[in-house]
Formats: structure tokens, C-alpha cells, sequence
């Protein structure tokens, strides 16, 4: 089977990652035509818009999207094209795995938790004004629907992963009409799901627990805004940025990317760790069906990670990107 992917280089160290996972992907026979579509500063340059229409029609009408990080300036400039593709395409679930990989070491041992973050709402929604000169609102949504739909995302998850546990993260006890609803959604979803365990817990809480007993956790499902920062979190829990995937999933389609962002401070060095990607690969191949090529790349990726002889900078080695993906590729075992 062929497969149409739209591919996004993206910015900083995006395009060295988006290269070293393709390459990673094709070694594995798989027979894909890549859609180059911009979008971030690079589409700002090339087309005159961070976001073009074109690369979201590019998105709709592939099987997949694989995406290199996109930079958004600090405080003034275009919005973020990455919130922007989250809302304009719906796609309303973030699933942001934080696994325990062998051989890298971190303060814990097997970790195995799901952040499930909402992606088109929250405080992320875009509504911010002066209301006088040094008065600024920001307009933090929660609708029934948004929630309900995130919270069966959850749910389902848990299910098809054999899972146990899912946790609303909020903070219902200040923000009582905002989380109030967003909590009640969730066990409103529990009561279909009586295989799952539901509890709950505050967000200051569960930021400290995260990270004195990770393994409290199972699948965690929150807004927006929480889903952003207990994330990178939890990828700090398993060896950070450079290892931590992600998709973000609507009703049909799906973008997959890495946690992280344009490391600006590394790009353009060769020395990019591209795991998160790789791994990011790996979430799209599932999704796709293509179990045994997904299984073979993530066995490859463990390989190579536990002999710990090629490693990238940012898990304490010396290893260029192209140097690591080599070997990621080389340690590719044959296709049944
Ligand atoms: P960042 O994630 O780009 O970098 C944070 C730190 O992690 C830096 O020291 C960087 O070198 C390191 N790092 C990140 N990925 C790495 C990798 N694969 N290998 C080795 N080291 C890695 O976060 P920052 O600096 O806050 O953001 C930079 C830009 O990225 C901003 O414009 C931001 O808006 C954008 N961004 C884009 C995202 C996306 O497109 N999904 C997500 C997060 C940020």
C-alpha cells in the first residue's frame, strides 16, 4: 500500500529533523509520496503568509501530516501557525505519550503516562484585548462540547491502550464555572466508561506529584494551557524535548510533530536530536495501520539508544543528527 503524506520542514532545527525522519521512515520499505507544504516563518518568506491555504488543503486532502516545529515570535508578530492549524482543522486532541526509553537515564524508571491535552480552545482561543492602556484581557473558553469531546478521546485511549486510569487535571476550585464544567464533562464521559477508573486532581497537585511519583498517573487529560506546560513536563520525566512525540488528532486526519520547538540556539549545527520526530513517525505509522514498520523503527530507535555509542548532545553524547539516524537506519531490522 502507497500512502500520501504532506510533509512541513518547519523552522530552526525543523528541516534536519523532518529530512533525518524521512529518511528513517522510507528504510523501511514503506512506500510513501511526500506533499511538501510551508508553513511558519519559512512560508512567511516564501508565500507571504505563515499559514497558506495550500498547505492546509495539502493537510485535508493526505493520509497523514508530518511536521517540523514552527517559530512564533514572542509578544508581537503573526499568531502561532501551530495553534492556528490545531483550530482551523479541528484537530481537537493533543496525545502526548511520555514513555521511559532504554538507556537513557532519568531520576525514574518506567514511566509510562499519556498527557491528553484539548488543542482548540482554552486560553489559546485567540481573544485577547486592551481593554484600557495597561489593562489587557485574555478570554479563556471552555465549552461543553470541546470538553466532552476531549474527555471521550481520553476515555477511549485508555480503552484501546489497556489502560486503567484517567485523571482530569484542572483547577475547578478558583476557576469553578471554567474547570467546574470542563470536570463535570469528564465524569459526566466516565459513567460509558465503567472499565476505566476516573478521578481527579487540582493542577498545582499534579505538577507536584508528577514530579516526586510519576507513576500516580496513567492517562491525564486537561485544557489547553495545562496540557501545554505539564507536557514538557513530563517529557523532562523521560529525557526530555528531544525524545517526546506527539499527535494532534481530528476526526479523520492527523498532524504528527514533536513536543518541542525550533531550538534556535542549536539549529542550523547538525546537532539536533531527531527521536522526537523519529518517534513522532512512529505515532503516524500506527495510525496509518502500518503496525510491523511502526515496531521495527521504535525497536531500531531503542537499539541504538541503549548501546548509548551514538548519542546527540542533549542526551549527554557527541553525535551528529545525520551520525545518529545512521545508525537508527542501520539498526533497522529486515521486513518479515
Ligand atoms: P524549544 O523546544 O525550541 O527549545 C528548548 C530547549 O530544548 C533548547 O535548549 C533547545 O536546544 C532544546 N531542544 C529542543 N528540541 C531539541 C532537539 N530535538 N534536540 C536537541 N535539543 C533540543 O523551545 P523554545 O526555545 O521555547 O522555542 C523556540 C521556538 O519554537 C519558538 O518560536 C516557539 O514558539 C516555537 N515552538 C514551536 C512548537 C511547534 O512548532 N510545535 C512547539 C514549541 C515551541
Amino acid at each position: 500500500m502507497s500512502y500520501s503524506i504532506t510533509l512541513i520542514p518547519g523552522d530552526g532545527i525543523g528541516p534536519e529533523i523532518v529530512d533525518a525522519t524521512r529518511q528513517v521512515l522510507e528504510a523501511t520499505g514503506i512506500e510513501i509520496e511526500w506533499l511538501e507544504a510551508s508553513a511558519g516563518l519559512s512560508a512567511l518568506e516564501s508565500h507571504g503568509d505563515p499559514l497558506p491555504e495550500s498547505t492546509l488543503e495539502a493537510v485535508k486532502s493526505t493520509d497523514a501530516t508530518l511536521k517540523g516545529p514552527t517559530a512564533t515570535a514572542k509578544g508581537t508578530g503573526f499568531r502561532s501557525v501551530n495553534v492556528a492549524m490545531r483550530q482551523k482543522l479541528e484537530l481537537y486532541a493533543n496525545y502526548r505519550p511520555a514513555r521511559s526509553l532504554p538507556g537513557v537515564k532519568t531520576r525514574f524508571e518506567d514511566v509510562d503516562l499519556v498527557v491528553i491535552r484539548e488543542n482548540t480552545e482554552g486560553l489559546y482561543s485567540g481573544l485577547e484585548h486592551t481593554v484600557v492602556p495597561g489593562v489587557v484581557e485574555s478570554l479563556r473558553v471552555i465549552t461543553t462540547k470541546a470538553s466532552r469531546r476531549i474527555a471521550k478521546f481520553a476515555f477511549e485511549t485508555a480503552r484501546r491502550q489497556g489502560r486503567s486510569r484517567v485523571t482530569c487535571v484542572h483547577k475547578a476550585n478558583i476557576l469553578k464555572l471554567s474547570d467546574g464544567l470542563f470536570l463535570d464533562c469528564c465524569h459526566d464521559i466516565a459513567k460509558d466508561f465503567t472499565d476505566i477508573e476516573f478521578d481527579d486532581c487540582i493542577v498545582d497537585a499534579a505538577a507536584m506529584k508528577l514530579v516526586s511519583n510519576p507513576h500516580t498517573f496513567d492517562v491525564m487529560v486537561m485544557e489547553n494551557l495545562f496540557g501545554d506546560i505539564l507536557s514538557d513536563l513530563t517529557s523532562g520525566l523521560v529525557g526530555g524535548l528531544g525524545v517526546t512525540p506527539s499527535a494532534n488528532v481530528g476526526d479523520g486526519m492527523a498532524i504528527f510533530e514533536a513536543v518541542h520547538g525550533t531550538a534556535p540556539d542549536i539549529a542550523g549545527q547538525g546537532l539536533a536530536n531527531p527521536t522526537a520526530l523519529i518517534l513522532s513517525g512512529i505515532l503516524m505509522l500506527r495510525f496509518l495501520g502500518e503496525k510491523e514498520a511502526a515496531d521495527r523503527i521504535e525497536q531500531a530507535v531503542h537499539t541504538v539508544l541503549e548501546a548509548g555509542q551514538i548519542r546527540t548532545g542533549d542526551l549527554g553524547g557527541t553525535s551528529s543528527t545525520v551520525q545518529y539516524t545512521e545508525a537508527v537506519i542501520a539498526a533497522l531490522g529486515p521486513a518479515n
